[in-house]
């Protein structure tokens, strides 16, 4: 099996996606309750904690793939937007210098949030598609929505770069296909030589939020649950009483602030909304529940966030309630980066290796 860097490898969800596929030769993350969680995991060796401003190309080995899920806080909606070029996001260009400095692996894969290819018009994908070329890779964006696999709204941005000198015919489209939006269609047509990934799509999804619930998990207090149920607009409180008639189960939502008033906004479609990290009390998601026949309340556990992200239950997760909820927000989701690799990553690297066999 090839080896893979795992930059920005946080709890190490893609590393663990990659099994089977790839192995994780080395991977690096600054956050040291990140950290705690990939060690426990996988051998803590190859885990290299420091800020990628400090990692040099000589102390990365050779590997035929490196993945880095930079940070997207300047390229999500609901942040700045400062995009590539901002303080977070634009640790980018600290992992093309890596890649610059190791000589490039054959095969590259960023990973980000739709505003990559959206903000801006795809501005931001633009510069990114150009930087690699620059550096001798042709490009294309896939996105792939977690929900395809898992009962969780996650979109994604995957761009997969491989070496100019590849024959990438059979791996590619003429035109756009199921994973690429028309945020993907307009970035494209900004850049040069885009590449139209092709990909089997995967079977319809098997899983609902019902099926990833901890049925023992303790709900809230009685007064804590009317408070929270209190939060509900009155069109939400109508929908709930209609589909407590029908068979209801849960319904998970997010507490937002509406007109200056906080409010608690519920979805009815089995799924959950993408988690985000807990920066505040609002972007923990909360579960609306039918137990022993009435309505209770609880915020979703950090398992349930786990398999949300399609991670097996004997995953170690250490740490507090918000370490464990924040580790699996700001993670990739398993079976997506398995569906990659079994279906794109290792196909090509096999295709590289013949090439220069
Ligand atoms: C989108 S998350 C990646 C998550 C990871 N791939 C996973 O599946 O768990 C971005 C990661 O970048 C890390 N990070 C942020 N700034 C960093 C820096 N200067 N150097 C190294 N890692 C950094 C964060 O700790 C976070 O884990």
């Amino acid at each position: 099996m090839e080896g893979f860097l795992d930059f920005f490898a946080g709890s190490g969800l893609v590393t663990e996606g990659m099994r089977g596929f790839f192995r994780a030769v080395w991977a690096n993350d600054h956050c040291p309750k990140k950290a705690a969680v990939y060690r426990a995991n996988f051998a803590s060796g190859r885990f290299m904690q420091c800020g990628i401003e400090r990692v040099r190309g000589g102390d990365v080995p050779e590997a035929a793939l490196g993945w880095a899920s930079f940070p997207c806080q300047d390229l999500s909606l609901a942040g700045r937007v400062a995009g590539i070029g901002g303080d977070r996001s634009g640790l980018a260009w600290e992992w093309l210098r890596v890649v610059d400095e190791m000589g490039g692996p054959p095969l590259l894969v960023a990973e980000n949030v739709a505003g990559l290819v959206s903000a801006r018009n795809g501005a931001h994908y633009q510069v990114l598609h150009d930087a690699l070329q620059a550096r001798g890779y042709r490009s294309g964006a896939l996105e792939l929505n977690a929900i395809r696999w898992l009962p969780q709204s996650r979109p994604r941005i995957f761009v997969v770069s491989v070496r100019a000198d590849l024959d990438v015919s059979r791996f590619t489209e003429k035109s756009p296909g199921w994973a690429h939006s028309s945020a993907i269609v307009r970035a494209a047509g900004r850049v040069n030589d885009f590449l139209w990934w092709k990909l089997p799509e995967p079977p319809a999804r098997e899983s609902f939020l019902e099926d990833i619930i901890d049925p023992g998990a303790e709900c809230n207090a009685e007064p804590v649950t009317r408070r929270v149920l209190g939060l509900l607009s009155p069109r939400h409180q109508t929908r709930l009483l209609r589909e407590m008639a029908n068979g209801f189960q849960v319904a998970p939502g997010y507490k937002r602030t509406r007109e200056g008033r906080q409010v608690l906004e519920l979805r009815f479609d089995r799924v959950a909304g993408c988690l985000r990290t807990p920066e505040g009390g609002s972007s923990r998601q909360v579960l609306v529940l039918k137990r022993d026949g009435r309505l209770a309340t609880r915020l979703l556990t950090v398992r349930e966030a786990a398999r949300l992200m399609g991670v097996r239950d004997d995953y170690r997760i250490p740490g507090s309630y918000n370490d464990g909820y924040r580790a699996m927000g700001d993670a990739v989701a398993v079976p997506v980066v398995r569906h990659l690799a079994e279906y794109l990553l290792e196909p090509l690297c096999s295709a590289q290796k013949k090439d220069g066999a």
